[in-house]
């Protein structure tokens, strides 16, 4: 495997909107298109089930979304383009991360800590209304990044925490079962606008403010008429900085077209003029797709054999790992070969002191290396008292106390930088 894996998911909960497009379909579409990246992306429906329990409603999604996307140019001979659901292995993945993961961990999960929170403040049971599937919602996508060994994962700024989770995860796993998995990478493309909605705000479903990226054109027309604008005049010049109509139009314009509307923004273009710019332009990229889109829409068999025909790729992959992935961790054909006796991991050695009570009835240590060579022996004590209490001066001032002890000391041959590491060493893990 020597080539970049990409991989993203897309939460199937509603109707994909020009924000999605600009964020996150079209960047990845042209990415698949241009580099030798191998990617993988698929239907976070698994996902969706948490927060929607309208079963039409997640049907409907996963058409639109998948139609969507290859409305947009997705060419799926070219990538790896699924429906997680159609993956049992995730699932079955899913449950053996879920036992190498803290639940401290996860109780830090942003989503489920703001639900939390939010019932806290209220003065409810801190879990009222939340489903365990919101709180293993980073494990269920820990298992969609670790099932591809995807080296980056493409997501919004929200998801970071998710990545470094799934980080976490496949630290714990590897320590525990040998490698297996790639830590993956988020990716966050500061170049890809975050477009703000009608109402000037994040554009996004939970502030019903989106312009759906397939609205037919006069709907979309009208759409754009509702923007939030200020009440200048025509004839007033007006503000490119923080308008939502500036932004949007900047998303799809070229730079001189960009050019071109700030100027006409300076010589006080009227409001509606200045939609009907924007209304034109975002129709002039949508179009040809808006075709495409709505003969998919009216044809859900193929496009349920495209998803078919892509899990079946994603299982290529998916099973024979699974299959690994069962064997590292013990759920094993009883036949078979263990692959060495059951260990501990070992503990990284450390140099040590050893304390013990010879036939004369006197008391001594010594103090050995990781590899039991020895460094230094005492002569005998009176009490275990007066042993110790000579270790904790050495292991206090390190080889600094050797010029006192020479009373307590054999004469061995003493290597003073041997004695100082070792010290140092059981300084430092203790
Ligand atoms: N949680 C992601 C979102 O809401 C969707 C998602 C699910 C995902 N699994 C993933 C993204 C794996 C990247 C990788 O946007």
């Amino acid at each position: 495997m020597s080539s970049t894996r990409f991989l993203t998911g897309i939460t199937t909960s509603g109707t994909p909107h020009l924000g999605n497009y600009v964020g996150s379909i079209r960047p990845a579409v042209q990415a698949s298109l241009t580099t030798g990246a191998e990617s993988f992306y698929f239907l976070a429906d698994y996902h969706a089930l948490i927060k929607i329990d309208e079963p039409a409603r997640i049907q409907r999604s996963t058409l639109e979304i998948a139609a969507s996307w290859l409305a947009a140019g997705l060419n799926p001979e070219r990538v790896t383009f699924y429906r997680q659901s159609d993956v049992p292995e995730i699932p079955e993945l899913t449950w053996l991360l879920t036992c190498v993961t803290g639940k401290g961990v996860l109780n830090r999960a942003h989503a489920y800590k703001a639900a939390v929170d939010k019932n806290t403040a209220t003065g409810q049971d801190p879990d009222t209304d939340v489903n365990a599937g919101l709180f293993m919602y980073p494990v269920l996508m820990g298992a969609d990044i670790l099932m591809f060994n995807a080296h980056k994962v493409p997501v919004g700024r929200d998801q970071i925490q998710h990545i470094e989770m799934a980080r976490d995860m496949a630290h714990s796993f590897n320590h525990r079962y040998g490698e297996h998995f790639v830590p993956p990478q988020a990716v966050i493309e500061e170049s890809v606008a975050t477009l703000p909605g009608l109402d000037g705000r994040k554009m996004s479903k939970s502030y019903d403010n989106t312009i759906p990226l397939f609205a037919p054109r006069d709907q979309l027309k009208k759409l754009i008429a509702g923007i939030v604008t200020d009440s200048r005049a025509p004839g007033e010049p007006k503000d490119t900085e923080g308008s939502a109509l500036f932004q949007i139009y900047q998303a799809f314009a070229s730079e001189e077209e960009t050019q071109a509307l700030r100027r006409a923004y300076a010589s006080g273009i009227t409001w509606g003029d200045a939609k009907q710019v924007l209304f034109e332009r975002i129709d002039r990229e949508i179009a040809p797709m808006r075709e495409s889109y709505e003969a998919l829409i009216n044809d859900p068999n193929k496009i349920e054999a495209i998803l078919l025909a892509g899990a079946a790729k994603a299982r290529q992959v998916a099973t024979p790992f699974m299959g690994a992935l069962r064997h590292a961790v013990g759920l094993r054909k009883l036949g078979d070969q263990p692959l060495g006796a059951p260990k501990k991991a070992a503990k990284t050695a450390l140099p040590s002191f050893k304390q013990y009570r010879e036939a004369d009835g006197q008391f001594r240590f010594k103090l050995v290396d990781a590899q039991g060579h020895l460094l230094l022996q005492s002569l005998g004590f009176e009490s275990p008292k007066l042993a110790a209490q000579t270790i904790a001066l050495l292991q206090r001032d390190g080889v600094a106390a050797l010029a006192a002890l020479t009373d307590q000391l054999q004469p061995l041959p003493v290597d003073a930088s041997k004695v100082g590491a070792a010290l140092a060493l059981l300084t430092a893990g203790a």
